[in-house]
């Protein structure tokens, strides 16, 4: 993964250079497979045809086929000094449907993995209650407990890309996402439980990591709909998503999910800790911060094609694909462009449209081999429409990392390539 240097390519530019190609949707015709003939895939016994395969039990865990090696979370070493504070990026560009593998989920660490027996974790609750309570986790899984998808995303994701195109790969620019399946006791159950007196209007997550992280979170969320999550995809935590329990906050911002969970203490005001006052703000441009920019806004990204998914079969029918989120709701529509945003088309929606979790679109055309220009706009279920990156700008400035929602470009080019650009 190396830096590439800003590009940017205005619309004028782009169409002096090349016609536009047509925006045709799915033709229906049958792609052939352009085969040898006669094709030894087809005419030759092949070895895995001569040997018996290993056994049932020769994976007691099964992995993923070796073939698929290079599917993994990557990070980008030179963005932080060391791995223990850091951040790795899921492969969206190797994914389709809405749901992360747990193996493949981001990594966001402030002092790495902490390593917690189940029967050795604690999680209490404190503060403004009628009775302290500590629970085991076993205490945990006697209270009822539900099954809900939703996304987690950085408020940091797509934060290098302020400025100016920065990062080569939609993992990269886009990566500080998963979508899952969690199993969890409602907060509000815990609550109740140990009975919050009246002055409780808000509550500190405090995880139990090295780095102790701690957000506030008004107490009207936490009744609505917080999670206290033993469960990802079936299976408990991984050991990196916060084993044995995290705090699942839908549709706010990632850093809130806190991993790790050990203590929740019940307060009548904002603590006003690291990460909601140095952290997780946003600078504008008349020097004063936006605080508690808790709901992630609407985006959309596609990612195939992309930087890391060129279109390797020449013209002709080609898919393109997408994901889709708001933390206010769901993605009834997508739309897309070939040409920089003149022509724009409804996307395919595809999967399940659940709140508040991830969705997946396609654009099937007729590709005539001349440069694209790739974009799509997420609509949410509350009217509110994805912004171009300057609208986004005049609002915000230039000073932000956090909450970069802006409308992404991927050029492509005759050879199929393609390049983070932004449209001017
Ligand atoms: N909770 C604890 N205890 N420690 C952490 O470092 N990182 C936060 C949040 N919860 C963090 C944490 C941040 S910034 C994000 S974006 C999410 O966890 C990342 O969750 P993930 O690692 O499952 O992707
Ligand atoms: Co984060």
């Amino acid at each position: 993964m190396t830096d590439t240097p800003k590009f940017t390519q205005s619309r004028r530019q782009f169409l002096a250079g090349a016609a536009v190609a047509t925006g045709a949707a799915a033709t229906g015709k049958l792609v052939h497979a352009q085969a040898a003939s006669p094709d030894p895939a087809i005419t030759e016994l092949q070895p895995w045809q001569q040997y018996l395969g290993p056994g049932v039990d020769n994976a007691p865990y099964g992995v993923p086929s070796p073939h698929e090696a290079h599917v993994i979370r990557r990070n980008v070493e030179w963005l932080t000094a060391d791995t223990v504070s850091s951040i790795n990026f899921t492969p969206l560009h190797e994914l389709e449907g809405i749901i992360t593998p747990n193996g493949l989920c981001f990594e966001r660490h402030h002092s790495g993995v902490a390593d917690i027996p189940w029967a050795d974790h604690r999680l209490m609750i404190n503060g403004l209650v009628d009775t302290p309570m500590v629970f085991t986790m076993d205490d945990l899984m006697r209270f009822p407990r539900e099954n809900r998808t939703y996304f987690l995303e950085c408020a940091a994701n797509t934060g290098m890309e302020w400025r100016g195109a920065q990062l080569n790969g939609v993992q990269f620019t886009h990566g500080m996402i998963h979508n899952v399946v969690y199993t969890g006791v409602p907060l509000r159950l815990l609550l109740e439980e140990a009975g919050v007196q009246t002055n409780g209007t808000w509550l500190l997550a405090e995880g139990a990591d090295a780095s102790g992280m701690t957000r506030s979170i008004p107490m009207e969320k936490a009744l609505d709909d917080c999670l206290v999550a033993t469960h990802m995809n079936g299976e408990r935590l991984r050991a990196e998503q916060g084993y044995p329990v995290r705090l699942v906050v839908p549709g706010w911002e990632g850093n809130m999910w806190v991993k790790w969970l050990r203590r929740i203490e019940v307060g009548d005001m904002p603590w006003h800790h690291r990460e909601e006052t140095s952290k997780y703000t946003d600078l504008l441009a008349d020097g004063q911060a936006r605080r508690f920019t808790w709901e992630m806004d609407a985006k959309s990204v596609i990612t195939n094609p992309s930087p890391q998914a060129p279109i390797t079969h020449g013209p002709g029918p080609t898919v393109l694909t997408g994901v889709a989120w708001s933390g206010r709701g769901t993605i009834p529509r997508v739309d897309v462009t070939l040409d920089g945003g003149i022509n724009w088309h409804r996307a395919r929606m595809s999967g399940p449209s659940l709140d508040k979790s991830m969705h997946r679109f396609y654009f099937e055309f007729e590709w005539d081999g001349r440069p694209l220009l790739l974009q799509s706009r997420a609509h949410d279920s509350t009217g509110y429409v994805q912004p171009t990156k300057d609208q986004l700008r005049a609002v915000r400035g230039v000073n932000s990392i956090y909450h970069n929602n802006g409308i992404q470009t991927w050029a492509i080019n005759e050879g199929g390539q393609a390049e983070n650009v932004e449209v001017g």
